[in-house]
């Protein structure tokens, strides 16, 4: 299933609460929340608190990307907040596998992010405990940058082992996604594609949804989350 998740960062963040029903109305299924700590990137954005005020507001599923240094500090917080699925960095955590266990228990869904200069491979031996992988394509930290052509090979990378080894996972690709360069990430195996600047700083958001679900439908990967 192909999934839209507009991310927040390009969004009115004042009006965070009828920035999300824009999107959802506009047809995106989930809604990206990035949180960053000033550590583990060089910004900082906002955390479990705003998203506990925003789940009040809103039912569509809740799509947590963590960005901050050893997230395992804070994962109760995000679950408690109302988070649907939590993403943690690869390269954050000191105890990966006791996160991704501790989020599942909770009843809420586990991904992990790998930066552009991390391999494919280093997933692929956990690839069976987590429900989605992310694929990050522009260094993570800021909304709006250019896409990096040569991330796209991780996904395929990714799509391919889960393939050949019967894994049913989604893919997620994150920063400088459009629906120009969408055929590229869909092709290779993304399902679950993020877009900021291309869906909130457009005229009419639920037009490029449309088309960037059109443009994937032909891609029949995974699966999504409902809530
Ligand atoms: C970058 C964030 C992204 C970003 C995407 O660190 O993880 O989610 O906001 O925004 P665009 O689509 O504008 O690159
Ligand atoms: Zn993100």
């Amino acid at each position: 299933m192909f999934i839209v998740s507009p991310s927040v960062l390009a969004c009115d963040l004042a009006n965070l609460a009828a920035e999300t029903k824009k999107v959802e109305n506009a047809g995106a299924q989930y809604i990206h929340l990035d949180v960053m700590d000033g550590i583990f990137v060089p910004n900082m954005s906002f955390a479990h608190p705003v998203i506990a005020c925003l789940r009040k507001t809103s039912s569509i599923v809740f799509d947590t990307h963590l960005m901050i240094t050893k997230p395992e500090r804070f994962v109760d917080d995000f679950i408690k907040a109302g988070a649907d699925i939590i993403t943690v960095h690869y390269e954050a955590c000191e105890d990966l596998m006791g996160t991704i266990k501790h989020i599942k228990e909770a009843g809420v869904k586990a991904a992990v992010a790998i930066k552009p200069a991390t391999p494919a491979s280093v997933l692929f031996p956990i690839l069976r405990d987590i429900d989605m992988a992310l694929v990050m394509t522009v260094e993570p930290g800021f909304g709006g940058q250019k896409m990096i052509p040569a991330t796209v090979e991780k996904v395929r990378e990714i799509r391919q082992y889960a393939i050949d080894n019967g894994i049913e996972i989604d893919i997620q690709v994150d920063g400088g996604i459009n629906a120009n360069n969408l055929k590229l990430v869909t092709e290779a195996g993304a399902n679950v594609v993020v877009a900021g600047s291309a869906i909130f700083l457009a005229d009419d958001p639920s037009q490029v949804i449309a088309e960037m679900k059109e443009q994937a439908e032909k891609y029949p990967f995974g699966s999504g989350v409902d809530r």
